[in-house]
C-alpha cells in the first residue's frame, strides 16, 4: 500500500500523459477537410461525399481556393503536398513555380551590382512558372477516384455563383487596392472598393476551368491559355514564354521522414526547406525532456529557438533546388552532427547568432500562402501547402483568365547575403538559373504515431511556417493540447538572422520576455506579427477526426 502511494504520483503523471486531449475543435466520424475558407472545405467534403477520395478532394480545394481565398488561391503560383495512403505508404509532389528559361543569376541587380528595389516582388518580372495545375492533374491522374468532371463542375459553377466577401477578406482587399491599380489600372475588377458581404464573381477563371475540364494539362500550358498567360506577363515586363509553360513539369519526390520520440514525421524535401530544417531542429531538441518544462515557457522557448537558429543557418546556406545543387543530406541530418551542433547551447546563456554566423536583416513584409489537410473515410491523408508568395502574388491579375500571377522569383537569392522579403538571405545553392526552382519553407506534413495516422499539419507563414508547424505538433505531443487548442496557442518564431525572437501579441508575459532578455535574447518588442494559420487535423484514439482551424483566418473544418 505504501509502495502505491509512494508511486501515484508517477502513475498519474504517465496517465495523464498518456490520455490524450479532449476535442475542443470540429469533430467528424469519417473525413475531414480544413483550409482556409469554408466555401473550399464544404465543396472538398461533397466530393468525398460523392465517392471521392482524399487525392479527388485536393484537386477540389486547390482549385477552389482560387475564389473562395483568391489572396492565395494559387492557380497562377505553386506549392508542395505529402501524402500518406491508409496502407502506410508516403509520397510527396512538388509543383513549385521555376524560373523562365531566359531568367538569369543577376537578373535582379544594376550595372552596380546592387540589387534593384521591386523586380522580384512586383510586376511581370516577378512571376515564376505557374506549376499548380500541372500538380493537381498529376495527382489525379496518379490517384484520383472520380472524373475530373466531377470534381471541376461544382467549381465553375462556385466561381460563376461568386463567394461572399468576409470582413478580413474586406480589410485585406482594402489593404492592397492601391497596388492593385498601380499593377492592374483602375478598371481591374479587384479596384473595388469591396465591403463585407459583396459577391464577388469569377467568370474568366469559370472558363479557364472549362479549359482545363476539357482538355487536362494541355488546357493550361498549351493553346489559348498558355498563349494568353504568356503575353500578359511579357507585356508586363516579364519572361515567361509559351515555351516555358509548355516544358513545366511537376515532379514527384521522397518526402523526408523522420522518428522524434515515438513519433514518425513526414515532411516535404527540397526544393522545400521545411521537411530538412524540421528534422533537424526536431532531433536538436528530442533529448529534451520538454514535457517537462511547459507550454512556452522560458526552457521550451530557449530550446526551441536554439534548434531553430541553427537549422535556419544550414537551411540558408546549403538548401536550394536538388535537381541543380547537391544537398549534404547524410551530413545535415546525422544525429552526431547535431548534437554537435547543440554543444554550445546552455540555459544560463542566449547562443548570438554572430557565433553560429553573420550578417544584419530586417524582415521587411508578410504576406500570404495557404494550406489545406484532408483525411477521408478510407484513411488517407494529404497535406498540402500553396502560394502566390505575396499576398496576391505580384498584384497582377490577369482579367482575361481569371486569377492572379505568383511573385515566387523573390524565394531566389537575388545577391548572396542580401535578404529576401522575409528576411531570409540565401547563397549559392539558391541562385537564380534557368528552370530552377526556388527554394521555399513550406512544410506541408504528416504524423504518425505507433505506425498509425495522427497528425496533418501545415500552415502560410513565409520563414515561420516551419517553427508554426513545428510548435504545433509539440503543442500536441509534448503539452498534451487538442489539435484545435494547439493551432490556437501563442506562438513565437526565430529564424538565426535576424537575431531576435519575434512573439505574437497576445499570451506572452513581460515576465517571460525579461527572462529571456537576461539571458542575452534579443526580443522584437516593435514587431509582434501574426504568426501562420494553421490548419490541421488529429486522429483520435476512438478513430474520429479532429480539426484544428485556425482562428486567426477565416479557416474552418468541414466534415461528416
Ligand atoms: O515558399 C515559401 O516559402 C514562400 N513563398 C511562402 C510564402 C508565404 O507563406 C506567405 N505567407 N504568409
Amino acid at each position: 500500500m505504501r509502495k502505491l502511494i509512494l508511486l501515484l504520483p508517477l502513475i498519474l503523471f504517465i496517465n495523464c500523459k498518456q490520455k490524450p486531449a479532449t476535442p475542443t475543435g470540429q469533430v467528424a466520424e469519417k473525413a475531414m477537410v480544413v483550409s482556409a475558407r469554408e466555401e473550399a472545405s464544404q465543396l472538398a467534403v461533397d466530393i468525398m461525399k460523392k465517392g471521392g477520395n482524399a487525392f479527388d478532394a485536393m484537386v477540389a480545394t486547390e482549385l477552389s481556393l482560387v475564389v473562395a481565398y483568391p489572396f492565395a488561391g494559387s492557380v497562377g503560383g505553386g506549392g508542395f503536398m505529402v501524402y500518406r495512403k491508409n496502407n502506410g505508404e508516403v509520397g510527396g509532389i512538388d509543383y513549385r513555380e521555376k524560373a523562365p528559361l531566359a531568367a538569369h543569376k543577376d537578373m535582379y541587380l544594376d550595372s552596380l551590382g546592387n540589387v534593384i528595389p521591386g523586380l522580384s516582388t512586383s510586376g511581370g518580372t516577378a512571376v515564376g512558372v505557374p506549376g499548380t495545375v500541372a500538380g493537381v492533374l498529376e495527382v489525379h491522374k496518379k490517384f484520383g477516384k472520380l472524373p475530373l468532371k466531377d470534381i471541376i463542375e461544382p467549381i465553375i459553377a462556385l466561381a460563376n455563383k461568386g463567394v461572399v466577401v468576409t470582413e478580413k477578406q474586406a480589410n485585406r482587399l482594402e489593404r492592397t487596392r492601391e497596388r492593385f491599380i498601380e499593377a492592374n489600372g483602375d478598371s481591374t475588377k479587384f479596384a473595388g472598393p469591396f465591403v463585407t458581404g459583396d459577391t464577388i464573381k469569377y467568370l474568366a477563371y469559370a472558363n479557364t476551368l472549362q479549359k482545363i475540364m476539357e482538355e487536362g494539362r494541355d488546357g493550361f500550358y498549351k493553346g489559348e491559355v498558355a498563349q494568353k498567360l504568356a503575353a500578359y506577363v511579357q507585356e508586363n515586363g516579364g519572361l515567361i514564354t509559351t515555351e516555358d509553360l509548355e516544358k513545366y513539369e511537376a515532379v514527384w519526390r521522397d518526402p523526408i521522414v523522420f522518428d522524434y520520440k515515438d513519433l514518425k514525421i513526414i515532411s516535404m524535401s527540397p526544393p522545400s526547406s521545411g521537411g530538412v530544417t524540421i528534422n533537424q531542429m526536431f532531433k536538436m531538441m528530442e533529448p529534451y525532456n520538454m514535457s517537462k518544462f511547459g507550454h512556452n515557457s522560458t526552457k521550451t522557448i530557449q530550446l526551441f529557438t536554439e534548434a531553430s537558429r541553427r537549422a535556419y543557418a544550414d537551411r540558408n546556406f546549403y538548401l536550394g533546388d536538388p535537381d541543380f545543387v547537391d544537398i549534404p543530406y547524410d551530413m545535415l541530418l546525422d544525429d552526431n552532427y547535431l548534437q554537435e551542433r547543440m554543444a554550445s547551447f546552455s540555459f544560463d546563456k542566449a547562443t548570438l547568432s554572430s557565433d553560429v554566423s553573420h550578417g544584419e536583416v530586417e524582415i521587411i513584409e508578410s504576406a500570404q500562402t495557404t494550406h489545406y489537410s484532408i483525411v477521408d473515410s478510407e484513411g488517407n491523408a494529404i497535406s498540402a501547402t500553396s502560394t502566390l508568395n505575396g499576398g496576391y502574388g505580384s498584384k497582377l491579375y490577369c482579367a482575361e483568365l481569371g486569377f492572379f500571377l505568383n511573385n515566387e522569383m523573390d524565394d531566389f537569392s537575388s545577391k548572396p547575403g542580401v535578404p529576401n522579403m522575409f528576411g531570409l538571405i540565401g547563397a549559392e545553392a539558391n541562385s537564380i538559373e534557368p528552370e530552377k526552382r526556388m527554394l521555399s519553407s513550406m512544410t506541408p506534413t504528416i504524423v504518425e504515431k505507433d505506425g498509425k495516422l495522427y497528425m496533418v499539419v501545415g500552415t502560410p507563414g513565409g520563414s515561420t511556417i516551419i517553427t508554426a508547424v513545428a510548435q504545433t505538433i509539440l503543442n500536441v505531443h509534448e503539452f498534451n493540447l487538442s489539435m484545435q487548442e494547439a493551432v490556437n496557442a501563442p506562438r513565437f518564431h526565430h529564424q538565426w538572422l535576424p537575431d531576435m525572437v519575434i512573439f505574437e501579441p497576445e499570451g506572452f508575459s513581460e515576465e517571460l520576455k525579461a527572462e529571456l532578455k537576461s539571458k542575452g535574447y534579443i526580443i522584437n518588442e516593435e514587431r509582434t506579427p501574426i504568426i501562420g494559420k494553421v490548419d490541421a487535423i488529429r486522429v483520435l484514439p476512438n478513430g474520429k477526426l479532429e480539426g484544428g482551424a485556425d482562428k486567426r483566418g477565416d479557416d474552418t473544418a468541414v466534415g461528416y
